[in-house]
Parts: C-alpha cells; sequence; structure tokens
C-alpha cells in the first residue's frame, strides 16, 4: 500500500477513537443533567465510533499494512448549553467527512482501488451521521435551551 495512504488510514483510525471520546463526553453531560433518551442516544454514537475505528484498524491488517494508532487528543469537556453539545457532534462529523474524502481523493490518485473501494461504507456512513447530527442541531435549535429537555420527548418517540 502507498505510505502516504497508509498514514492517513492510521491517523483516521484515531480520529475515529477520538470520535468515540467526544461522544462518551457528550453522553455523560446528559446523563448528569437526568436526561436519559440522549444519553442513550451519544453512548450509541460513541459505540459506533469504536466500529469505525476497529474497522480501519482490520482493513490496514487485511491490506498488509502497518497498524500505528496515533495519539488519541482529548476532546472538549465544558459545554456551555445542550445546543452547544450538538453543535460539535454536528462539526464534528463534517470534519470527518472531509477527512474520509481526502483518503479517498488519494487512494484514487494512487490507483488503489481496494482502499477506495472500502471507503465507499464510509461515504454513505457519513451521509447519515451529517443527517442525524445536523437534524437534531436544527430540533435542539428550534426548541430553545430554555426547552432543552423537550429532546428527550423527542428522542423517545423516535427510538
Ligand atoms: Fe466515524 Fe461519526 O464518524
Amino acid at each position: 500500500m502507498n505510505q502516504d495512504v497508509l498514514n492517513l488510514l492510521n491517523a483516521q483510525i484515531g480520529h475515529e477513537y477520538e470520535n468515540y471520546v467526544l461522544y462518551e463526553q457528550a453522553s455523560a453531560y446528559f446523563d448528569a443533567k437526568g436526561m436519559d433518551e440522549a444519553a442513550k442516544l451519544f453512548r450509541k454514537q460513541a459505540d459506533g465510533e469504536l466500529e469505525h475505528a476497529r474497522k480501519f484498524t482490520d482493513y490496514v491488517r487485511d491490506a498488509g499494512g502497518k497498524v500505528v494508532i496515533p495519539t488519541i487528543k482529548g476532546q472538549k469537556s465544558e459545554y456551555t448549553s445542550g445546543e452547544d453539545v450538538f453543535l460539535a457532534a454536528f462539526t464534528r462529523e463534517q470534519e470527518t467527512t472531509a477527512k474520509i474524502y481526502a483518503i479517498r481523493d488519494l487512494a484514487w490518485k494512487s490507483s488503489d482501488h481496494a482502499t477506495f473501494e472500502m471507503l465507499t461504507w464510509f461515504v454513505s456512513e457519513q451521509v447519515e451521521e451529517e443527517n442525524l447530527t445536523g437534524k437534531l442541531l436544527t430540533v435542539v435549535r428550534g426548541f430553545g435551551e430554555k426547552n432543552l429537555y423537550l429532546i428527550e420527548a423527542y428522542l423517545s418517540h423516535k427510538a
């Protein structure tokens, strides 16, 4: 595998683990407010990020590359509002999409069809992730911070 592609794939493993940390932190934020539905939603998202990290790890292993997991950077732990948390999630998903596109672009330019193909799953996944977090941000903004707890009823109704 092209070394530059491999480097980006390893960096992405770290990025996905950082997503996991962000969502765990978000889950804890809402748990502390007694908002079980929001806490559950973000815990589920966190689990998804672990799966993403492992998908990248397994792919690098299967493709014969060396797995080098970078230092995982801590994520923001103090939020000023519920909206702030949903905004952080949506922004992070947008960043994740951009990173996946960048790896896919490089894979294409490097004629690395296997990596390009593997990333197709992530392209679809990111459409879902951005849609989910973006929509929830819109809903939370619609309720307004003083009605933040209404998101609990909204989420329990959706589940
Ligand atoms: Fe792994 Fe939510 O992106």
